[in-house]
């Protein structure tokens, strides 16, 4: 019983640290990626959105994400979207190549190139 009584509390102090570790930290970046390489926003990034994304976003449809300081600005909800969350973009599917996901992902950690 008493060995019940330390895990449950164990298991609200761990529960606790990781909601205030992860407050400052973007969103639904996965900490086991490897970023090895350098992105590069001209030749990865920008054509990656141009190509999946401006049909819409060329200033339609908000967010606007045509060039670097657009992108960098709304880069969290753009990676969260390329998840599913709120809604899977582009819209209606199918989701990117992950390896795609993970560049983008990358490119943010490396804070957001304009490169
Ligand atoms: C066919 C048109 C279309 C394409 C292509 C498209 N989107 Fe969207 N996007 C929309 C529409 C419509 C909404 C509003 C959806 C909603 O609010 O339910 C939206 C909303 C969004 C949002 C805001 C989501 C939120 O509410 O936080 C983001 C970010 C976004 N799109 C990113 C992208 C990215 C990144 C791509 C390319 C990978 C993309 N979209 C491709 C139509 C599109």
């Amino acid at each position: 019983m008493k060995k019940g009584i330390f895990f449950l509390s164990l298991l609200c102090v761990s529960a606790i640290a990781v909601v205030s570790c992860n407050k400052d930290k973007t969103p639904l970046v996965d900490p086991n990626l490897d970023c090895t390489e350098t992105v590069s926003f001209n030749q990865q990034i920008l054509p990656m959105i141009s190509n999946n994304c401006v049909s819409c976003h060329g200033g339609g449809q908000s967010p606007t994400i045509t060039n670097h300081s657009e992108i960098s600005t709304h880069a969290t909800a753009i990676l969260n979207s390329l998840k599913g969350v709120p809604v899977l973009m582009p819209d209606g599917g199918p989701a990117l190549a992950d390896s795609l996901i993970q560049q983008f992902e990358c490119w943010i950690n490396q804070g957001k190139l304009d490169n």
